[in-house]
């Protein structure tokens, strides 16, 4: 299947630290469709010569065995080419039409990994030239718009040029194996779904935690925060991956539908839950595994006064017959304790105590996305009491099933953009987010980004290398829970 895959935005962060890895992890497994061509489009002056070895430079950075062998990239390089291009000059584009009429492919594919301020000009200048034949796919990195009304005007040009088959909107969490593997364990067991209800259920926390503060992208995130960074993205594909209903096949809108339900049935934002059930902070200088790091305002890139938020948790719920009652916690944060995402579902406990369970503990199932990707599924067992069960008293000790999906699947895993990339050559949509899904997100995001700008208090200081500020484990512990580290 002969492919062109364009990369407006050649030259950038992204192609080499993600999208260039990954397509060579592709190629190197195999898995890369035959007789394709990576186009490197840049403003830089460059041959295709002088591209290859620019990658080249950037693969030789790349840690143990990721990093290719000579042979190996010689053969990968044959692959790559690049055209010199202003985005923002309709002149431009004519070179870019004039490479890709060299050949002909059965599929083209432009993915665009530019400021998305040009991603309106990009897809009109694709159509006046006659580049979005139906033989061509785009790919749209977020962030995709900052509200909802950019968001909309965005998903609008682009469509004016494209179908919606056409348009894959990339939420990288989508490419990676747990998350896929999520929809595998609530949509391929029995066993999970008679419990998967709000009788019982109690509750569900979703975290994402990183442990690197802002890096080089001070004057990115000082305009974006981590809600919209996160949450309005990640965190809400991962609560529809959870709580959405089982689909009628595996198809994507069948999938999407689903999603977009869950979307719809988010709880409405009041002034009282805007303002108990949201916090934000934003990490102060501290310490991060024994090295002591800046504070957030004294960040490259970033205003001494920010009022930014580096850290979001919140409290939601599913208006719906499943989930009604049933809270969802979702937190995520730069510069936290330790690198970690994962979801826990905990269980109601059992209706009628006759073992006492260790401080009212009940089962829980963690799924683990990373670094860790796995399933702990806590339970209780009779440990090495000196009174049977049946002696009134007995104490239960935790015990939990820890199944290890590195381990068990080990390299045979694909990276999440290494998935996604195939996935747009094949033309599969699946794990890509529809037009529809993306506003309702934004629409529920946006009370929230319109009370912070009203309320002149500002986020929550925490210290670098915790779990965010104090107030957050208290919104949790007004409803009787705690977050997993506090157990
Ligand atoms: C990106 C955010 O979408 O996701 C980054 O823009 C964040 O700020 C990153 O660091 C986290 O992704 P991952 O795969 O490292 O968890």
């Amino acid at each position: 299947m002969a492919f062109d895959l364009v990369f407006f935005g050649g030259t950038g962060d992204l192609v080499w630290r993600k999208l260039m890895p990954a397509l060579f992890q592709a190629f190197r497994h195999g898995s890369l469709p035959e007789g394709g061509r990576i186009i490197g489009v840049g403003r830089d002056e460059l041959s295709d010569e002088q591209y290859r070895q620019r990658i080249q430079s950037r693969f030789e950075q790349v840690d143990g065995d990721k990093r290719p062998q000579a042979e190996e990239f010689a053969e990968f390089a044959s692959l790559l080419c690049y055209v010199r291009m202003d985005l923002s000059q309709p002149a431009s584009y004519a070179a870019l039409a004039k490479r890709l009429a060299e050949r002909e492919t059965d599929s083209v594919v432009m993915y665009l990994s530019t400021a998305p301020s040009l991603f309106t000009t990009v897809c009109e200048q694709l159509a006046a030239n006659g580049l979005n034949t139906s033989k061509t796919r785009i790919v749209l990195e977020k962030p995709l718009g900052h509200d909802l009304a950019s968001n909309r005007s965005i998903n609008a040009a682009v469509g004016k040029a494209f179908k919606e088959q056409q348009i894959f909107r990339i939420d990288h969490y989508l490419g990676k194996p747990a998350v896929q593997n999520l929809f595998a364990l609530r949509f391929g067991n029995a066993l999970f779904e008679p419990l998967w209800r709000r009788e019982h259920i109690a509750n569900i926390q979703i975290t994402m935690a990183e442990e690197l503060g802002v890096e080089k992208r001070g004057g990115f995130y000082e305009t974006t925060g981590a809600l919209r960074d996160m949450v309005q993205n990640h965190a809400l594909q991962l609560l529809c991956a959870i709580a959405m209903e089982p689909p009628i096949n595996a198809h994507a809108d069948a999938i999407r539908d689903e999603k977009l339900k869950v979307l719809r049935a988010l709880k409405r934002w009041t002034p009282e839950t805007l303002s108990q059930h949201v916090i934000r902070g934003q990490y102060s200088a501290g310490n991060v595994f024994g090295q002591s790091v800046p504070g957030y305002r004294d960040e490259t890139g970033v205003s001494a006064q920010s009022s930014t938020e580096t850290f979001v948790a919140l409290r939601t719920e599913i208006a719906n017959w499943r989930w009604a009652g049933v809270p969802f916690y979702i937190r995520t944060g730069k510069r936290m304790a330790s690198r970690e995402a994962h979801i826990e579902i905990n269980f109601r406990p059992t209706p009628h105590e006759i073992f006492k369970s260790p401080m009212g503990q009940a089962n829980k199932l963690v799924i683990h996305l990373q670094p860790k990707d796995g399933l702990e599924l806590h339970l209780f067992a009779q440990g090495q009491s000196k009174r049977g069960p049946g002696s009134g008293g007995a104490t239960l000790s935790p015990v939990h099933l820890d199944l290890d999906f590195d381990k068990r699947f080990g390299s045979q895993r694909v990276g999440a953009y290494e998935r996604l990339l195939l996935d747009v050559l094949d033309g599969r949509l699946n794990l890509f987010v529809r037009s529809d899904e993306q506003e309702e997100a934004w629409r529920w995001v946006e009370p929230i980004l319109q009370h912070w700008q009203n309320d002149t208090i500002g986020p929550r200081p925490y210290a670098a290398g915790t779990w965010g500020p104090s107030a957050s484990s208290a919104m949790i512990a007004r409803d009787g829970f705690c977050w997993s580290e506090e157990v």
